[in-house]
C-alpha cells in the first residue's frame, strides 16, 4: 500500500490526467505529485477541479493546474491542451482516465444513451488521443499515453454494454497507435483495473440496494478490492521512463477476478472437503 518508486522517478515531467478532479483519476496525479511531476487535471466542473487542485497541491506539493474541458468535445480539447501547453510549457504524457458509464439492461437503452458513453469514452480518448498526438509529432517530442480501460474491455459484460464497446475500442487505439506512432517515440499502453471503490463508479454502477447484493470484493479471488496506490504505483511506472520499453500492452490489476470468472472449473471453490474424500476415498489428504 506505499508507493513504489523513488522520490525523483518522475521529475521534470507535466502529467495531464482527464477527469484528475475525482476519484482514481485524483489518486494517480497525487502520486505523480508526489514523484515530482507536474499536473494537469482536466474534466467538465470548474469547481470540482478548482478543490480538488487546492486539496492536491496541501496533500503532495507541487503544481496542479485545473482547466475546464468537455473531452466529447474535440474543439474544447483542442484549446484546454493548447492552455497546458502555454502554462507549463510542454505536456509529457496523457493520462486518458474520465469515463461515463451507467448500469442497465441494454433493451432499456435509448439511441441517445448509448452514444453519451460513447462520445465520452470512446471518442473523449479520441479527440485527447489526436491533439496531443499531432501536437507530439509535429513538434518532434516524445509522448505517452496511459488509458484506462477495464477488464470487460476484452470479455465483453452485460448491464454495461455502452462502456464495454467504447473500452474496446480504446483497447484497439493502444494497441493500434503504439505501433504506428513509435516511429515518433509516442508510446500508448492501458491499464485494466478490476473493482476499485470510487464514489462515481459505485454510485452509478452498484446503486441503492446493489451495492450489498453485489459485493465486488466476493468476486475477487484475493477477497479484496484494489487499494488505490495500488493502481497508482503502476499508473506511475508506466508514465515513467522506467517503462520505456513498454508499449502497446495492457495491465490488468484486479486481483485475479476477471480469470476466476473465465477458468472452467474455478467454481469449485464451493466444493466442500468431504465431497473431495468422497470421490477419492483411496487418495490420501
Ligand atoms: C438507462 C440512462 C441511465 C440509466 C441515464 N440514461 N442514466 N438510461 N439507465 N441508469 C439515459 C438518459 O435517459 C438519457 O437518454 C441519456 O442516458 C443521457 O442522460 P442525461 O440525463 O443527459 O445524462 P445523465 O444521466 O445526467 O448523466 C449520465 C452520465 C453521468 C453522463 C453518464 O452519469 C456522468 O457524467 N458520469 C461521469 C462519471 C461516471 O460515470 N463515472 C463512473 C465511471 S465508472 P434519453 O434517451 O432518455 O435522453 C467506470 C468503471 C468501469 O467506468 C468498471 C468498474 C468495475
Ligand atoms: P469517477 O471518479 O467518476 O471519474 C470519472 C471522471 O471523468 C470524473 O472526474 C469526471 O469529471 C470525468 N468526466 C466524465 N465525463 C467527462 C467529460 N465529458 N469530459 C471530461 N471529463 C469527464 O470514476 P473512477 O472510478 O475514478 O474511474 C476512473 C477511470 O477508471 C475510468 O476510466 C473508469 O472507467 C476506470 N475504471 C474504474 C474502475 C473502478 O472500479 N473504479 C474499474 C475499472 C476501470 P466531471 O464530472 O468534472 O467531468
Amino acid at each position: 500500500m506505499n508507493g513504489m518508486l523513488r522520490a525523483d522517478a518522475l521529475s521534470g515531467k507535466v502529467i495531464l490526467v482527464t477527469g484528475g478532479g475525482t476519484g482514481l483519476g485524483k489518486s494517480m496525479a497525487g502520486y505523480f505529485l508526489d514523484l515530482g511531476a507536474k499536473v494537469i487535471i482536466a474534466s467538465r466542473k470548474l469547481e470540482v477541479l478548482e478543490a480538488s487542485a487546492v486539496d492536491l497541491m496541501e496533500q503532495h506539493g507541487g503544481e496542479v493546474i485545473p482547466l475546464a474541458c468537455d473531452i466529447s468535445n474535440a474543439a474544447e480539447v483542442d484549446q484546454m491542451f493548447q492552455t497546458a501547453i502555454d502554462r507549463m510549457g510542454k505536456v509529457d504524457a496523457v493520462l486518458n482516465n474520465a469515463a461515463a458509464n451507467f448500469i442497465s439492461p441494454t433493451e432499456r437503452l435509448s439511441s441517445r444513451a448509448f452514444r453519451v458513453i460513447v462520445d465520452i469514452v470512446l471518442m473523449g480518448t479520441v479527440n485527447m488521443t489526436l491533439t496531443a498526438g499531432k501536437y507530439w509529432i509535429a513538434n518532434r517530442l516524445p509522448g505517452s499515453f496511459l488509458n484506462m480501460v477495464t477488464t470487460y474491455a476484452f470479455t465483453g459484460s452485460g448491464y454495461v454494454v455502452p462502456s464495454a464497446a467504447a473500452k474496446a475500442g480504446v483497447l484497439a487505439i493502444t494497441r493500434s497507435l503504439a505501433v504506428e506512432w513509435a516511429k515518433y517515440n509516442i508510446r500508448s499502453n492501458a491499464i485494466a483495473p478490476g473493482p476499485f471503490p470510487t464514489e462515481g463508479a459505485w454510485s452509478r454502477l452498484l446503486p441503492g440496494k446493489l451495492v450489498e447484493e453485489f459485493d465486488p470484493a466476493k468476486k475477487v479471488p484475493l477477497g479484496r478490492v484494489g487499494e488505490h496506490q495500488e493502481l497508482a504505483n503502476l499508473a506511475a511506472y508506466l508514465v515513467s521512463d522506467f517503462s520505456a520499453f513498454i508499449n502497446g500492452e495492457v495491465i490488468t490489476i484486479d486481483g485475479g477476478e476477471w480469470i476466476k470468472g473465465a477458468g472452467e472449473f474455478n467454481g469449485f471453490d464451493a466444493v466442500p472437503q468431504e465431497t473431495w474424500d468422497q470421490l477419492n476415498p483411496k487418495r490420501k489428504k
